[in-house]
């Protein structure tokens, strides 16, 4: 089992609070990622749940047993920073070995020579030997045993600090940014690895970044935190799709959704530029942001109802797609557009461009940034 429990957590530092309230129940075997801007309290969520921290009121439950009296090292958690924080002067092996042989050896068992008189020595440290080439195969670290920590590349030692996590078979693994120190193409074949070492494993992951392509990438479910707050948790899709405000949308998605200012009429008619979305706001007379992703407005060569011009200020070619960011017409609004590069290449900077939108892909948000529906009726 590991299942986590959040009930009401606040915490301050000081007068400062930085986690207000916030409630999650973690399932059993499920990779959560706790995901947001930098300062929004996510490391200091994390370290509450692993007992580092102390909440100022709420609880933590693990498999229903309520652990705030509990200290960290009996939590039966592990913990795996961005860091790594191996011990540099100890082999990989010795590195791996070092929780088991804390947890597993008794402080006589633990002197050197005079140690391994005791009777159970001998058993202990077959079944330590087994869990670490067990867990060095699975990470595919066997061949780099004798070596040094300094001796081993980024990935590599990320692989280690991973793996002295895994062989104490904790009830769920919690990880603070633990990708953030390798570079961009590592970072993201690293990505396909934890994923894959959380499917075979099974264990529920706790996983702390800042970046929301990681979050929509692994997670079963992301908790998307801003400022101390919990403002959604769903799946990566549906917090794409169906972001609860204009925050969420704004936070996810790279490029950023584009934010128009419109407004619906008396009827709930939604305009923006000149574009009718022929679709009913559920509230009338608003004053409304509208959202609406790169991908689901493209360049068009015609010029119709469903269109708007605009010029383009700047082509970001990366080569799969193109982005065009551009300014519509009146001023008001410098929006990104995803292009297909067949299509679109004798479009450069300064080119007048009709831009139409997918239908039904609108988000609406109030002025306060609260989600509006449409209305179905
Ligand atoms: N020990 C502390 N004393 C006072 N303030 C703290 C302490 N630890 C964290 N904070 C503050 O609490 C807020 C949340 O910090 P936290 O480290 O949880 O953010 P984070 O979401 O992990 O950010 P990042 O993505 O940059 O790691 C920040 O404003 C931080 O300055
Ligand atoms: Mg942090």
């Amino acid at each position: 089992m590991g299942t986590i429990s959040l009930k009401n957590i606040s915490k301050s530092f000081g007068s400062t609070e930085v986690l207000k309230d916030l409630s999650v129940d973690i399932k059993d075997g499920e990779f959560l990622t706790l995901v947001g801007p930098s300062g929004c309290g996510k490391s200091t969520l994390l370290r509450i749940i692993a007992g580092l921290e102390q909440q100022t009121s709420g609880d933590v439950l693990i498999d229903n047993k309520n652990v705030n009296k509990i200290r960290a090292s009996e939590r039966d958690l592990a913990m795996v920073f961005q860091s790594y924080a191996l011990y540099p002067h100890l082999s990989v092996r010795r590195n791996l070995e070092t929780p088991l042989r804390l947890r597993d050896y008794n402080s006589f068992e633990r002197l050197p020579l005079i140690g391994n008189l005791s009777p159970n020595k001998k058993q202990k440290t077959e079944s330590i030997n087994q869990l670490v080439s067990k867990t060095s195969e699975t990470l595919k670290i066997s061949e780099l045993l004798d070596r040094k920590p300094g001796q081993l590349s980024g990935g590599q030692r990320q692989r280690v600090a991973l793996g002295r996590a895994m062989v104490r078979e904790p009830v769920a693994f919690l990880m603070d940014e633990p990708l953030s120190n390798l570079d961009a193409a590592l970072r993201v074949h690293m990505r396909s690895e934890l994923s894959e070492l959380h499917s075979s494993l099974k264990t529920t992951f706790v996983y702390v970044t800042h970046d929301q392509a990681e979050a929509l990438t692994m997670s079963s479910r992301m908790a998307v935190m801003i400022d101390g707050n919990l403002l959604q948790l769903d799946t990566p899709q549906e917090v794409y799709d169906n972001p609860s405000s204009l925050s969420v949308a704004q936070f996810v998605g790279s490029p950023k959704i584009n934010i128009f200012k419109g407004s619906s009429d008396s009827s709930g008619t939604v305009n923006l530029l000149n574009l009718n979305l022929k679709r009913k706001s559920s509230e009338t007379n608003l004053e409304l942001n509208i959202g609406i992703r790169p991908e689901h407005l493209e360049i068009s060569n015609q010029s119709d109802e469903d269109t708007f011009s605009a010029k383009v200020s700047y082509r970001e070619n990366l080569g799969s797609d193109i982005f065009f960011h551009v300014n519509t017409e009146d001023g008001m609004n410098r929006i990104i557009v995803r292009g297909i590069p067949q299509l679109t290449h004798e479009i450069s900077n300064g080119s007048t461009v009709n831009i139409k939108r997918a239908p039904n892909k609108a988000l609406l948000f109030n002025q306060e940034g609260k989600r509006v529906q449409f209305n179905n009726a």
